[in-house]
């Protein structure tokens, strides 16, 4: 019997991280975690997902609750589905390979480049006192956790975009001095719903504005309906402005607007039928927008509903899983070793190619 080599199609490879540092809220999920689970569905993508505590590091953190948070974030991200069979998920300190491959990285990245990076003067603006060369560097680091496996597609959100383009420049910084090694990454967008604070919903929901803020994903529906209850909304029931120019006006002018209650309540109002449209569904949150004036308390009801609902067998998931935390241990350390084999072949590509041994 004669065997017919397939001609194989190659994955693409995809990578991507998430910091471990605090309760994971139903921003990151609709603006990150929904689509790696997508993802890891599409036999096109060998993916690899990883928790990025070394980047963690590099802002003020309590060294004790470290570990719990790499624990809770991988029982977020396996409560959530995602798969061990379908994805290699891991811890990013558990493959030193990824800071060997940073710090030679380090050699070909120019120091004006890391410079301009938006996102280090923003954090440093916030942490004035511990400016640390981690936090600078932390975009070499990033690109390493990338090309280390060779990846091409990075699914990320737009404040990720400098990052990445990083990421292209040193592959070919690298390429040019040493040979073909490394693909041009490209991040991989996808149209994500953007959630507002609850309780500033000029802002986006984050963990910085605090828990009454965001709806963490392992909120109960009690702890939900409080919170949606308590959400910045205006008093007429009428939309005075569509999403698009209250949009247009945060973008032109957000100091000028920052504190203007009126403006903040039409934002919150859009915010809560983002939240309908994004956990329960657009027909229901246009049957509403046609109703006006808008009756706030139900459509709070009806959007707490939705959430609670939506998240309901995560919830049930996640409290069996930490019931085993050793399971969750040894998905992450089978995780790693997979990774490893492949970050130990880059590695002694690079290595030979730049003539370490
Ligand atoms: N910087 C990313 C963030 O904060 C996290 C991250 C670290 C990452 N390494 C990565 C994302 C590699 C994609 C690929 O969102």
């Amino acid at each position: 019997m004669t065997k017919t080599a397939e001609p194989k199609k190659q994955p693409k490879i995809v990578v991507s991280g998430v910091q471990p540092s605090g309760r994971s809220h139903i921003g990151n999920y609709a603006g990150s975690y929904r689509n790696w689970l997508k993802l890891q569905d599409d036999p096109a993508y060998r993916c690899f997902f990883f928790i990025a505590d070394y980047h963690s590091i590099t802002e003020d953190y309590n060294p004790a609750a470290k570990r719990q948070q790499v624990f809770d974030l991988a029982a977020d991200l396996l409560a959530l589905g995602l798969d061990p069979e379908k994805c290699t998920l891991f811890v990013q300190s558990d493959v030193p390979e990824h800071t060997e491959l940073g710090w030679i990285f380090n050699t070909v990245t120019p120091v004006s480049f890391l410079e301009r990076m938006t996102q280090f003067k923003d954090k440093s603006g916030r942490q004035q006192e511990n400016i640390n060369m981690g936090l600078f560097d932390y975009p070499v680091l990033m690109s390493a956790d990338i090309l280390i496996y060779k990846g091409g597609f990075v699914p990320v959100g737009r404040d990720q975009t400098q990052h990445v383009e990083l990421t292209r420049d040193i592959a070919h910084f690298f390429n040019n001095k040493f040979g073909n090694v490394f693909p041009e990454a490209k991040p991989l967008y996808t149209e994500t719903p953007k959630l507002r604070s609850l309780t500033n919903p000029l802002k986006k929901m984050s963990k910085s504005l605090g828990d009454r803020s965001l709806i963490a994903l392992t909120d109960e529906p009690d702890v939900i309906y409080d919170k949606i209850k308590s959400a910045v909304t205006e008093s007429t029931g009428i939309l005075s402005l569509s999403e698009e120019e209250l949009e247009h006006k945060m973008t032109l002018h957000a100091e000028a607007h920052e504190d203007d209650p009126a403006l903040r309540g039409v934002a919150g109002v859009w915010n809560l039928l983002t939240l309908l449209r994004t956990f329960g569904s657009a027909e229901e949150a246009d049957r509403i927008l046609a109703a006006q004036p808008i009756k706030y308390a139900e459509l709070k009801r009806l959007v707490a509903t939705r959430i609670a609902e939506h998240f309901a067998d995560f919830r049930e998931r996640r409290k069996k899983l930490v019931t085993k935390p050793k399971k969750v241990w040894e998905i992450l350390e089978a995780g790693a070793k997979e990774a490893r084999s492949v970050a130990k072949k880059t590695m002694t590509e690079v290595r030979e190619r730049i003539g370490i041994r």
